[in-house]
């Protein structure tokens, strides 16, 4: 019996990386997927790949989830997947030192404000059954400090937060609409693209990046999306404002410890 027979779902920035492979996956696990982008090129092909329906949605523009809210009345599963770096145009200065107020500002308007504006979408889209999930796609840099990516930190911490107030408000209400976190850390995406960039020294940047990784490698999309699968499924009905690493162990140690 597939895991999320009858469900539909909504998952944002799903053209490509991790948004896709958890489109991918909940379509094999029978759920119907409206998959939403502001990539609208790349999103029309994964969609129609997956035959399912796209949809163009900045994640931070208030009009575009009214849009959606009038096209899809009623929701099972909510993932609030879309997120930036801020590094996407050109590599800037990210630092708590140097970093623009609009840089700052962007990054939080895609991936705070994206996740409190899917989320609020979402409990109206839930409420009818009182029933749903929402999964919003945090990041250890949430957990951690990021002193060369300070915004990108900054609003994943805060959507860590945000996901135990909404977990917390739709208990109170009585309701079986559950809010989860999960906290990836090193999956191999487009993310990543401008921080390996083109040069000759792409090879030791990549390397660089999971030399502190435990396991020694970049993770999956598809290990994220098996979790988001656990998590919109009714395996996981009594799992609210949990916060799910998935990072390889870099989050179970210090890279400070002592050598055997
Ligand atoms: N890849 C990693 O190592 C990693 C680690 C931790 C957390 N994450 C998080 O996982 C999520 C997915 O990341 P990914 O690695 O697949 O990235 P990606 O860059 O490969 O894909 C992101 C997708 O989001 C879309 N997007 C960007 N801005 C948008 C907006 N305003 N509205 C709607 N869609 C928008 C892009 O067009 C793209 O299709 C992000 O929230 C990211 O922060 C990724």
């Amino acid at each position: 019996m597939p895991r999320l027979s009858g469900k539909t779902c909504l998952v944002t920035g799903a053209a490509r990386g991790i948004g896709e492979a958890i489109s991918r996956m909940f379509v094999a696990e029978g759920a119907n997927v409206i998959l939403t982008d502001i990539d609208v090129a790349a999103g029309r092909e994964t969609a129609r790949a997956l035959d399912m329906p796209f949809f163009q949605l900045d994640v931070s523009s208030e009009a575009d989830w009214q849009a959606i809210a009038r096209e899809v009345l009623e929701l099972d599963v909510l993932v609030n997947n879309a997120g930036i770096t801020g590094f996407e145009g050109e590599m800037r200065a990210h630092d708590p030192e140097k970093a623009a107020l609009s840089d700052w500002r962007a990054v939080h308007a895609v991936n705070l404000d994206g996740v409190f504006l899917g989320c609020r979408y979402a409990i109206g889209a839930m409420r009818v059954k009182q029933v749903g999930s929402i999964i919003n796609i945090s990041s250890r840099s949430g957990m951690v400090g990021i002193p060369a990516a300070a915004a990108y930190a900054s609003s994943k911490a805060a959507v860590r937060n945000h996901t135990k107030t909404v977990a917390l408000y739709c208990a109170e209400q009585g309701w079986n609409i559950r809010c989860n976190s999960i906290q990836p850390a090193a999956i191999m995406t487009p993310i990543w693209e401008p921080m390996f960039g083109d040069g000759p020294d792409r090879k030791e940047r990549i390397a660089a990046l999971v030399a502190d990784t435990p396991m020694k490698r970049f993770g999956q999309p598809e290990e994220i999306a098996a979790l988001a699968v656990l998590l919109a499924s009714d395996e996981a009905t009594y799992m609210t404002g949990a916060e799910l690493t998935i990072d390889g162990g870099l989050l179970a140690g210090s890279a400070a410890s002592a050598k055997r």
